[in-house]
Order: C-alpha cells, then structure tokens, then sequence
C-alpha cells in the first residue's frame, strides 16, 4: 500500500517503538506527515494546485490614504488596461458588501464612500494574467477629501476615545482599598509593540465555480467554515452551494482567521461574475498592507504590595490599537485581561480593556491572541516589585505564584473567578531552576559585570501559564469523519486544518492508535466543509484536543461496530475481540485488521462514522466577568540568558533552557518543534520585529528589507528544551495531552526580561529599566543611556517616542 505518511524518520528524543507497538501510536516521536514533502517542494499548497482552463488572475486597488471620503472613482484606465477582463466594486456585490467575523458589518470587502485606512481594499480588477492585474490595479484614479485621522493608542486616547467593541472588566476583591493599605505601591505604564505574522506562504485564494452558482474555494484559511458563511452571504447563496477546502497553509499563526475572508470571498466575487476560476495572491508588501496583525498595548499599572514582595492589590488598564473595524479586537483584549495575572495570585485586582479604534489596519489573532500582552504586563509588575525591594525577581516571581492546592492554599482564585486546580508551576520552576543552574549563573554574571567594562549579561527565568479553550465557550467543540475501506486502509477527515503544527499528524496518531494499526495506514485528507460541516477555527491551540477527540469518537464508533460483527458473527463475547498491533484476535481466531473489515463488510457493517466533542466543564459570563472559561492550563518555563554590547545596544542571546508542559505529549518530536518556534517568534516580538507607521499612516516596514524577524543567527547560542516528564493532565483531554501551539510563544518574554535585567546592571540594579517592546538595540541603548543618568528610562523613552516621525 503506498504510504501517504512517508518512511519514519526517528528522532533523537524518541525512544524505538517497543516491538509490540503500532508505528505512530500516541505518545511517539513521529515526524510531521508532510515534512519529507515540505522539504522536497513536493507538498501542495494554493498556488501548487493545476488551475484550471481560463482562470483569471485578481488584484486588489487599495486606498493610500488613512481616513479619507472618497470624492471620485474613475477606473476606465483599469478597465482598458491590457488583459483586464472585469473591475468589480462595492457595486458588484450582489449580497452583502462585508467580511467582519462579528456580524457587526463594519468590514465592508470594498470601501465605497469612505477609507479607513491606507492599505483598504476600494476595488478588483480580473486579468489574464497575474502580472497584467496588478499593473492594472494601479492606474484607478481617485480623489479623497481627508479626514482627520487617528493613527496611534495615545491619539485614540486623547481623542473621543471611540471603542471597536464593549470593553470588559474583571474584578476580584477591592483593588483600590488593597491599594490603598499596602505597605508599598508602583504604578508606570509600558508599551509593546504589534508584530506582523510573517507566514511564509502569503495569503491566497482560488475560487473555482460549478454549476447553479455552486463554489469550491481553496484557500489558505485557518477557519474553512468562516469563510464559507462570507462568501455565501457576500455572493447571497445559500451556505450549501460554497465548499471550502484547505489541504495546508504555509504557517497562519493567527494571521489566516479571519484575514482570509478578503481574498477568498474576492475570488468568489470574480468566479461567480464572470463564469471562469479565479485566483488571488498579494505580493508581500501588500499582503502586509492589507491583512491585521498582532495588536500593540499600552498599559497602565498600578500594584500594592508588602515588605516581602506579596502582591496584595493589582490594577492594570489596557489600552489597545484595534484598528478601524471591530475583527477579534474583543476576544483579544479580553484575552488580554484572562492572562494580566500570569502564574500570580492577586488577592485584589481591576483589569480594564480599551479596544481604541485608529485609521490603521484591522488588528487580529496572532500566537497566543493577547494573552502575551497581559502576561507581559503581569511580568513588569513582577520586576518593578523586585527593584523596588531589591530582591532577585525570581524569588519575588516564585513568592506569588498560585497555590498548588486550592483546598489547603486559599491561593487559587483567578481575576475571573475560575479556580486554578492543576497549577504546576512552583515544581516546574523549581526544576528549571536546578537544571539551569540560576543561581550559579548570577553570581557568575553578578562578576562578570563588576568588572566587564563594554559587555553585560542579564538573566532571566521567566514563567508561563495559559489558558486552553475558545474563551467563546460555542467554538469549542469539533467533528470528524472516519472512512474504513474494505482493504482496511482508513481515510481521515475532522475539523482542524494544518498550518504546519502537526495536527493531521497527531490526529492521525490519535485513530491509529484506537484501531491499533500503524499509522501508514490512515490517509489524512484535506479539510473540507463538504466534509465535516460547522467547524471552529484552528485557533486556541486546541486542534489536537478538539478534533483528537472527535475523531476518536468517530473511530470507536466504527470499532464498536466491528467488536459487534466479530462477536455474533465468531460466537465470542465481545471483550473476547481484541485489537493488537495490525491484527485483530477474535477469541483463539487471528486475522488481519483488513480480513476482518472485508468480513464486515460482506456481512453489511457500515464501515464510515462520523465523530463529535464538545469541551466539558467551561461556560463564561462576560457581562458577569465569572466562570470557568478554560478547561485547563498550560504551563513552562525559559531561562535566558544575554549579553548587550553597551556602545551600540546590540545584544546575542547566549543561553536559554526551556522546561515546558504538554501533559503526555501526543508526540514529542512535533511538540518540541512547536516550543522551539514558539519561542523563537514570542522572542522576535519582544526584541527585534519592529512596526513603524509614518504620520501619514503607511506601515513603512512592510518588507522583510525593514521588518526583521529572528534569522537562524538568531537562536540562542545555546538552547537546551525539555517536555516536562510525568505530567499527565489532569483533565480528560486526548490521551491526557496539553495543547502546545501557543503556549510556548510567551517563553519569549524570557529574553526580554534578561535584556531588563542586562540593562539595569548599568545603574547597579537601583532602577527598573522600564523598557519597552520591542527591546531593539536603539531602545536597549536608549535605555541604558537615561539609566546611566540615572534618570530612569521611561521618561526618556517617552519623549523619544513623541520627537520621533512615529504618529
Ligand atoms: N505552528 C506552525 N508551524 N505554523 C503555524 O501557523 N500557528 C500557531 C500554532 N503553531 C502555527 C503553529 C497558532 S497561532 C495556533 S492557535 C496553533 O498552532 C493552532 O494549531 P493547534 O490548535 O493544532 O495547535
Ligand atoms: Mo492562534 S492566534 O489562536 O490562530
């Protein structure tokens, strides 16, 4: 049987399969099932796929200003350009000019009579070829009448202060009055910067029409059954006439939620117009332009706390650029707020959202969806208590964790009101701080900054607790589908697409597993609506816990079905049929797994399931601000370490060690490949990626010219990363796995602490650097400049920021 799966490829950390084991069971190291295909070119994606006869090419004609009415359109230069065959606008809707995700339609797929920011998409343009529509795309004539327009968190705040979206509040105890009675109080704010998601597939769509309007889509989308709503109800077809399907993405990282909606439903505009496939693909630049990214922060702190670093009372306001229309802005910020505590208790907290709408792009998910911005804030509040008692942030990180047991610590209530019953973190920490050997380090580097006169080194243990579960309770369930041919190869379909991150993989590993056949013999095919209908977006790291467990359900059905068969049909008691290792004992009777299917099939066993899970134990109250909107938490650990050349801010990260928590890891190899990513990107953020908007609102780091993400220069020079061993969730998630493709990005925050910590060494640690995201190297030096001067950097990082071109 040709393996779809590829020859195994056993890695380091992997033991050998027991010899009576399936190969790709649960819990083994098994490469990804498209890696040999990634490496060889071989593997698909949009753009691989053969077009079909008389496809037209689309580009987009974007406004180039920031907030403008459109006073005139003149497109007959567009028109009669070379191999243009249609221009479609607002007008050529034929059911609803929107793509929001929110039902809020205030994303219209083509701005008609007001802009709202440079990059927004005012028309289509269809050509023969590709090159043909983008010079075409660029000869519309339009007249504007600007606006004023509010590009910046600090201009929204001044202004009107108009919202996205409701904002929302979490409260626990009084935070003002423990404010008030604490021995000791801080407060400043910080900045962190957005981040682009930098897939290395751009954005792309094909739309293909068939007969009675009926549309196949293939699309780069992390959320299939989105953008089938979109483009029914852009195109006004019923939602059964659009199939959308998705064999992998070249990355999405949040970035393919929903910024998909445009390309595909642009597609399926053209299609449906003009009778002939359709495909689009943004050049890079554009695709920056165009599509949302990670929201950057401006938050206000303010902590109350004793002589022994115990944080008594926490209030946090955070103040986000949304952009200009609603997108994820709300579940963001609210994420925001779900993580502003990190791994600590606060006895008393207020944490205030601020989505600010601004003449910019949509911001929207990207890796961890605000809970990066709220743990980051939640690690300021950690350091500035540290330099103002002068102890090592790490004792005043481990003084507030959460209690271990919420029976005997009285130390386990959340800022919204769920109660932490599986917090790992005092062990783990402890651990990493062993293997790490923390303490050593800091007098070593305590020594090596006495007397190093150019360089310094900073270290840092930083930790990590995130939250698993759509906070929109509804998202979390999943469904799949399980065909069992009768020569007992399995064909696999769920929910979840693959963006890189070893979903089908795993899923695979999940069926293969209940079968008890090796996992050669299941074929995981593209994620198709026609399929698997009403599915979630790939999003919140749970797609191996959601469609795990739907496509184990839909397995067991079909096994139950054949424990049955083999039963009545053997005369043996149903526990007396055992699957073991590619075949199947049915009392002292041996076959095959497939003899037995062919057997069951001649006798009419239906031989296809289809399997469902939806999450347990969540439900969230967002007016309330209570429930338990996580099932479970993921947990882990970085320690980094840094040396910053004090003449230039320039910096290498010379060591990191990472302990991270995946339960029972479904599969160890994919699973460190997601930490190690994870860690790199949450990293790039913090220090080097970099978004810069002119006083015009154009993003000007709209290339990888000047948008820098971490190269494999990059890396830590040293970089040691360990599952941590025997920790079962205590959840019945997958084969008691955690989800994994999140939680590790926040790691990152790791170096940024350590870049603090290199920093403060040049005022002698008397003074929290205060620096803000991302740490460059101009920001690192700025800092240690207003440091030396003792002065603090926060205001001079404040005014440099408002000399600066930066609106
Ligand atoms: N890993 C790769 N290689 N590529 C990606 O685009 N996206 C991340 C993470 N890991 C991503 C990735 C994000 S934002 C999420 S939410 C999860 O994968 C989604 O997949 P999962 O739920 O199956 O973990
Ligand atoms: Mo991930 S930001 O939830 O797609």
């Amino acid at each position: 049987m040709p393996d779809a799966l590829g020859p195994d490829v056993t890695t380091p950390i992997a033991p050998a399969p027991a010899p009576d084991r399936i190969e790709g069971a649960v819990h083994d190291s098994r490469r990804h099932e498209s890696a040999h295909k990634h490496v060889s070119g071989e593997a698909v994606y949009v753009d691989d796929i053969a077009e079909p006869a008389g496809l037209l090419h689309v580009y987009l004609g974007l406004s180039s200003r920031a907030h403008a009415r459109i006073r005139s359109i003149d497109l007959s230069p567009v028109r009669q350009a070379p191999g243009v065959v249609g221009v479609f606008t607002a007008d050529d809707v034929p059911g609803v000019n929107d793509i929001g995700c929110m039902a809020k339609h205030d994303e219209p797929l083509f701005a008609s009579t007001l802009v709202q920011h440079v990059g927004q998409p005012i028309f289509a343009v269809a050509a023969e070829t590709r090159d043909q529509a983008r010079r075409a795309a660029r000869l519309a004539v339009i007249e504007y009448e600007d606006l004023p327009a509010v590009l910046t968190i600090a201009a929204a705040r001044d202004g009107e202060r108009t919202l996205v979206t409701a904002p929302m509040t979490l409260q626990v105890g009084d935070a003002g009055a423990a404010l008030a009675a604490a021995p000791h109080r801080v407060e400043g704010r910080l900045a962190i910067g957005g981040q682009e998601h930098f897939y290395l597939e751009s954005q792309i769509a094909m739309a293909v029409p068939g007969e009675d309007g009926e549309l196949l889509i293939h699309v780069s989308t992390q959320h299939p059954t989105e953008v089938q709503h979109i483009v029914a109800h852009v195109l006004d077809l019923p939602g059964a006439a659009v199939t959308v399907e998705v064999r992998r993405m070249g990355g999405g990282f949040g970035g393919k939620e929903t910024q998909s909606n445009l390309f595909a439903a642009c597609t399926a505009l053209v299609a449906r117009r003009t009778g002939r496939a359709a495909k689009l693909r943004p050049d890079r630049d554009d695709d920056f332009q165009i599509t949302g990214k990670r929201h950057d922060f401006e938050i206000d702190y303010r902590v109350g706390f004793d002589g022994s670093g115990l944080i008594q009372g926490v209030e946090m306001l955070f103040a986000a650029r949304a952009g200009y229309a609603a997108d994820l802005s709300g579940p963001v910020t609210d994420r925001a707020l779900f993580h502003a505590d990190n791994g600590y208790f606060y006895p008393a907290a207020r944490l205030e959202s601020l989505p600010l709408k601004t003449n910019t792009v949509s911001n929207t998910a990207f890796r961890g969806f605000g809970g990066p911005q709220g743990m980051v804030a939640a690690e300021r509040v950690i350091d500035e208590i540290a330099f103002a008692l002068g102890k090592d942030p790490l004792e005043v990180r481990k003084r507030n964790f959460y209690g271990s047991d919420p029976e005997t610590d009285g130390r386990n209530l959340t800022p919204y009101h769920q109660t932490v019953t599986d917090n790992i973190l005092p062990e783990l920490v402890a651990q990493l701080e062993e293997t790490s050997g923390y303490w050593q380090r800091r007098e070593d580097i305590r020594a090596f900054n006495a007397t190093s006169r150019i360089l310094r080194k900073g270290l840092a243990l930083t930790p990590v607790k995130f939250g698993i579960s759509f906070t929109a309770t509804h998202y979390n369930q999943a469904g799949a589908l399980v065909h069992v041919y009768t020569d007992g190869s399995i064909q696999l379909n769920h929910g979840g697409t693959e963006m890189g991150q070893g979903l089908h993989t795993k899923v695979a590993q999940v069926v293969a597993e209940e079968f008890q056949v090796d996992i050669s013999t299941i074929r995981p095919t593209a994620t198709n609506t026609g399929k698997v209908p009403n599915t979630s977006a790939t999003a919140a790291s749970s797609g191996a816990d959601l469609n795990g467990k739907a496509a184990q359900a839909a397995a067991r059905t079909i096994k139950e079905r054949l424990v049955a068969f083999a039963a009545e049909n053997w005369n043996v008691a149903p526990d007396a049929v055992r699957f073991e290792r590619n075949r199947v004992l049915v009392g002292d009777r041996e076959m095959s797994f497939a003899d037995l299917v062919r057997a069951a099939y001649m006798a009419r066993v239906q031989l296809s399931a289809t399997g469902f899970y939806k999450t347990p134990k969540i439900h969230w109250d967002r007016a309330a601000g209570r429930g338990t909107p996580f099932y479970y938490f993921a947990y882990g650990a970085a320690c980094a370490e840094v040396t910053v050349d004090t003449l230039t801010g320039e910096y290498v990260v010379d060591r990191v060690d990472i302990l991270h928590d995946c339960g029972r890891s479904l599969n160890p190899a994919i699973d460190k490949g997601q930490i190690e990513g994870g860690f790199v990107q949450g990293m790039g953020w913090l220090t080097m990626e970099e978004l810069w908007w002119d006083a015009q609102g154009r993003l000007r780091t709209h290339a990888p010219s000047t948008y820098k993400i971490p190269a494999c220069s990059d890396r830590p020079r040293i970089f040691n990363v360990a599952l941590l061993e025997n920790a079962p969730n205590r959840e019945d998630s997958i084969f008691r796995s955690k989800a994994v493709g999140e939680p590790p990005f926040m790691l990152g925050m790791s170096v940024f602490h350590a870049l603090s910590d290199a920093v403060a060494s040049v005022a002698g640690h008397r003074v929290c650097p205060r620096l803000d995201a991302p740490a460059t190297p101009e920001r690192v030096l700025a800092c240690m400049t207003a440091l030396r001067e003792r002065d603090g950097c926060e205001r001079e990082g404040r005014e440099r920021v408002a000399a600066s071109p930066q609106p």
